[in-house]
């Protein structure tokens, strides 16, 4: 088990803790506490709407895909530390901090 660290671009949301155990993507982590992250593509790697940001733990998740990094590119505001959501499963212990960008700006693919 770990812990990750959800922190928000929009202002008025509240940086969250919470468990996750190795095999739970942080899309699934994110569904279950009630935060807003976009999934269009229903979790099969086929947009770019489930963009996150990992600033901490990286290496406690599995690789990034090409299909994956083919998305990313397509995501608005890549950074060298983008993810999608979806692709990112917990595969060690350990502690993640992900930010979630400002998903009222999201657009739909
Ligand atoms: S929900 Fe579409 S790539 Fe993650």
């Amino acid at each position: 088990m770990g812990h990750i660290t959800f922190k928000f671009e929009e202002k008025h949301k509240e940086e969250l803790t919470v468990d996750i155990d190795k095999g739970e993507t942080i899309l699934d982590i994110a569904i279950d506490n009630n935060i807003s992250l976009h999934h269009n593509c229903g979790a099969v790697c086929a947009c770019s709407t489930c963009h996150i940001y990992i600033e901490k733990g990286e290496c406690l998740l599995t690789d990034m895909s090409d299909k994956e990094e083919d998305f990313v590119d397509r995501a608005r505001y890549p950074k060298i530390n983008s993810r999608l959501a979806c692709q990112c499963e917990l595969t060690e212990d350990g502690d993640l901090v992900v930010t979630i960008p400002d998903q009222s700006v999201m657009i739909g693919h």
